[in-house]
């Protein structure tokens, strides 16, 4: 048995490692494992390209994954892969669920709705104007009476049809009504994957929150071709369904540790009616927050005034200004992990007015008299009670990398997440992020990513350093 040290890989093979994890939806340990020929906890030897439901689950969480009342819309495309469906049907009802299966006309050519209906145990819906019927529900009761839509095979006609918000059948029609998650497991030819359109409807369909599972690659069915573009199987799909279904079935790598986001920008009073303030939506803040929740942190989110959603996970706490936010944040301690992301106000108005400030016709215009605010971050780097990994961001429009550096030092940070906040990148309330994670052993680039995947991508860095270093293999 040989083994390793992942933490102790030179910096450019650590980084190959974790983007061929990232890519193959696995964890550096299953990647590093399976690289060396251990194949343990890897299902088969196949890699995705896009899986979107991380990590996979262990076999035993699997096999106990509880889906009883849960209700899945199953719309079948038509793709030689839909055969595969009725083992999934089968695989997910013995777990319970219900499924309604709806199919396209063109998988109605790769499998009978007749096996469909039988092993779903419900009528096979397929034609959008069906009154006749004494089973017709609508498109829009369909889509809405289930829990979860899973789209298996998904074609790349399919794909386009949601991509571009066609509503000229049931499925896509279904599709475009709901409310409800969806998940997608694409098969397709590898060209038709690799070609340009695909990858333009994958990234649209991504930031649309449509969630993915596969494609892996192997054979085709069509002799000679191989590549990304083979659904799914149906016990991976069963995986992504549970992570989506029952989020307790997750693996919850931060069980047992705490931990403190800050989000959101501060608002400083000036008078009644007006404050300083900045552009920070809190989307990164909230993102990573969430994350931490769902690798099974106990998280204390302390949010700004912001106009998102609190997140589901975490326990937020709403503050105005930034001395609130020092205040919350320090009542919130002891921590192991604390990641400040909020664009705290470095300056408040010295008076806050009690009554509106007027005008005073002809004086020009009053002057601001302004103190400058605590500085949370610092001030945990410097606790008696600092958290053990103490994370800060960086938000800077010039000489990122030298700013942030500074800051680790001035803060007694752990990691600086920095990040160009200059206008024409659109960064400060936008969905997209490009940053560097610098920590004293040096600087990581990361590649432009939206902001829940930056909140991922931390989290699996968070998750890394509390992990037991050696593997062995
Ligand atoms: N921060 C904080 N309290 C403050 C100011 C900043 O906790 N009063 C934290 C932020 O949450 C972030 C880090 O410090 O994690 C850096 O914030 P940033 O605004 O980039 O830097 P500043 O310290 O404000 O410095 P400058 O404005 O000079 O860039």
């Amino acid at each position: 048995m040989a083994s390793i040290t992942v933490r102790n890989l030179d910096e450019n093979t650590k980084q190959a490692l974790r983007e061929r994890a990232a890519k193959n939806g696995r964890s550096m340990e299953e990647e590093a494992r399976l690289l060396l020929g251990d194949t343990r906890d890897t299902p088969d030897s196949e890699y995705t390209s896009h899986t979107r439901i991380l990590p996979r689950v262990q076999d035993e969480i699997l096999d106990s994954t509880d889906l009883t009342d849960k209700r899945i819309l199953l719309i079948i495309g038509g793709g030689i892969a839909a055969y595969k469906c009725l083992d999934l049907i089968r695989r997910l009802r013995e777990r319970g669920a219900a499924i309604r299966p709806l199919m396209t006309k063109a998988a109605q050519e790769f499998v009978t709705p007749l096996s469909v209906s039988a092993i779903a145990n419900d009528k096979v819906f397929s034609e959008i104007f069906d009154r006749d019927d004494e089973h017709d529900i609508g498109h829009i009761r369909l889509s809405r009476e289930a829990d979860l839509i899973v789209v298996a095979p998904a074609t790349a006609d399919l794909m386009a049809k949601m991509a571009q918000g066609h509503a000229d059948n049931l499925a896509s029609t279904v599709l475009m009504a709901t409310d409800k998650p969806v998940l997608i497991a694409p098969a397709m030819n590898p060209q038709m994957w690799m070609h340009p359109a695909t990858q333009r409807n994958i990234k649209t369909l991504d930031s649309d929150g449509i969630q993915f599972i596969g494609p892996n690659t192997g054979e085709m069915a069509e002799s000679g071709e191989a590549g990304f573009g083979r659904m799914a199987e149906p016990m991976e799909i069963v995986s992504a369904i549970g992570h989506l279904l029952v989020p307790d079935s997750e693996p919850k790598p931060l069980f047992g540790k705490r931990a403190i986001v800050t989000s959101g920008p501060t608002h400083e009073p000036i008078d009644p009616v007006r404050y300083i303030a900045n552009r920070s939506s809190g989307k990164q803040g909230h993102a990573i927050a969430e994350a931490l929740g769902r690798a099974g942190a106990e998280v204390i989110l302390v949010s700004g005034p912001v106009t998102i959603p609190d997140p589901k996970h975490p326990e937020t706490i709403h503050v105005q200004t930034a001395r609130e936010m020092q205040k919350a944040v320090e009542t919130a301690l002891p921590a192991d992990i604390a990641v400040m992301v909020a664009a705290v106000a470095d300056w408040r108005s010295v008076d806050e007015a009690d009554e509106k400030m007027k005008k005073e016709d002809g004086k020009g215009p009053s002057s601001l008299k302004l103190t400058e605010n605590p500085d949370i971050l610092k001030t945990l780097g410097h606790h008696k009670k600092r958290p053990s990994l103490l994370i800060g961001f960086a938000a800077e429009t010039e000489n990122l990398e030298k700013h942030a550096q500074a800051k680790l030092k001035r803060k007694n940070a752990d990691w600086i997440i920095a990040n160009d906040v200059s206008p024409e990148g659109g960064v400060m309330g936008g969905e997209q992020n490009t940053v560097k994670l610098i920590s004293k052993s040096g600087v990581e680039d990361w590649p432009q990513m939206n902001k829940t995947d930056v909140a991922r991508r931390l989290v699996d860095e968070i998750i890394e350093h509390f992990s037991v270093e050696t593997l062995e293999v």
